[in-house]
């Protein structure tokens, strides 16, 4: 049995969906506030469906009961509910869950996280805290480390908008970056389950090219053929918003978005050895595939 804790976001459900696909076994945990329709999609791919929530010890204990797998996604920065926060959410929620899957004999635990960057921010420092306790417990751990997803990072809702001949690039948009597609993530960590390879390891994922932003802008300017107006949010401002910041959760978007100024390209090589993933999504696909 494979427990996925951050089921209805973007990537669990993914995650989900393919080892369902595989004939997988999958249990869900969810939250009486999650979008009904989401976990009713869940139920469709056979899923068994328990309620929890990551601030409540007991029900992650219930939840881990007799699994043998826990890959954990959440995180409170985009789906965040009344009295969630990268405290009790991303750094003791996740290490509720730790405890509660070391205590019910769990086999091997993946979490998604990032990149070490060299930026001070919350969510950074709950991410290295959890990838810390993992490290010291009981179980085999995979810490996956993708950067930035290309479905998010250049999408309208960060202001990269080809189709309205507009990108808003932050930093100078010269430093490339390994953008990977979620589903990409989302393979990886189904390849990761029960995969020698995976035992005790830190991966970091990237796509299977580095652009930096001002090369993506010039491929979309091809796939949709017009001209696009670029926006730049210079690096000096990022870091006086990050300075500025006193909300954990502004200072982290402020954090993420000077690791996107800094760029980070990976090499992939190694990692398709260990973890053989068919395709990796080009950014030329994804604009391709964007209405
Ligand atoms: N976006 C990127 O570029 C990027 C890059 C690298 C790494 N990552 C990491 O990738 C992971 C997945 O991202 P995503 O986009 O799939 O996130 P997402 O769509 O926002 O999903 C977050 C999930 O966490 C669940 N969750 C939040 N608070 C919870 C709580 N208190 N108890 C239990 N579940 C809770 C949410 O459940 P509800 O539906 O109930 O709210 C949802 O299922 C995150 O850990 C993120 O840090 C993202």
């Amino acid at each position: 049995m494979n427990l996925i804790v951050g089921a209805t976001g973007m990537l669990g459900s993914e995650i989900c969906r393919l080892i369902a696909e595989q004939g997988g076994a999958v249990r869900v945990l969810v939250r009486d506030s999650s979008n009904p329709e989401k976990v009713e999609r869940l139920r469709g791919l056979g899923a068994e469906v328990v309620r929890g929530d990551l601030k409540d010890r007991a029900s992650l204990e219930k939840a881990c009961r007799g699994a043998s797998a826990v890959v954990s996604t959440a995180s409170s920065t985009v789906s965040r509910q009344e009295g969630d926060s990268i405290e009790n959410v991303d750094r003791q929620g996740q290490m509720n869950l730790i405890e509660a899957a070391e205590e019910a004999g769990v086999k091997h635990f993946i979490l998604i996280s990032f990149p070490n960057v060299d930026i001070d921010f919350p969510l950074q420092t709950a991410k290295r805290a959890v990838e810390d306790r993992l490290r010291r417990g009981r179980m085999t751990y995979t810490i996956l480390q993708p950067t930035f997803f290309t479905e998010v990072w250049l999408s309208p809702a960060l202001g990269f908008d080809p189709v309205h001949a507009t990108a808003r690039i932050y930093g100078g948009g010269h430093n490339k970056i390994s953008w990977i597609s979620f589903r990409d993530v989302a393979k990886f960590a189904a390849a990761a389950l029960g995969n020698p390879q995976a035992v005790n390891a830190v991966i970091k994922l990237g796509g299977p090219a580095a652009l930096s932003p001002l090369e993506v802008v010039r491929l979309a300017e091809q796939v949709v053929g017009k001209r696009v107006i670029v926006e730049h949010v210079p690096e000096e401002a990022l870091r006086a918003q990050h300075g500025a910041a006193t909300d954990p959760q502004q200072q982290s978007f402020a954090g993420l978005m000077l690791y996107y100024a800094l760029g980070d390209a990976i090499d992939m090589t190694e990692t398709l050895r260990a973890l053989p993933v068919q395709h990796l999504k080009s950014v030329r696909e994804y604009l391709q595939a964007t209405p």
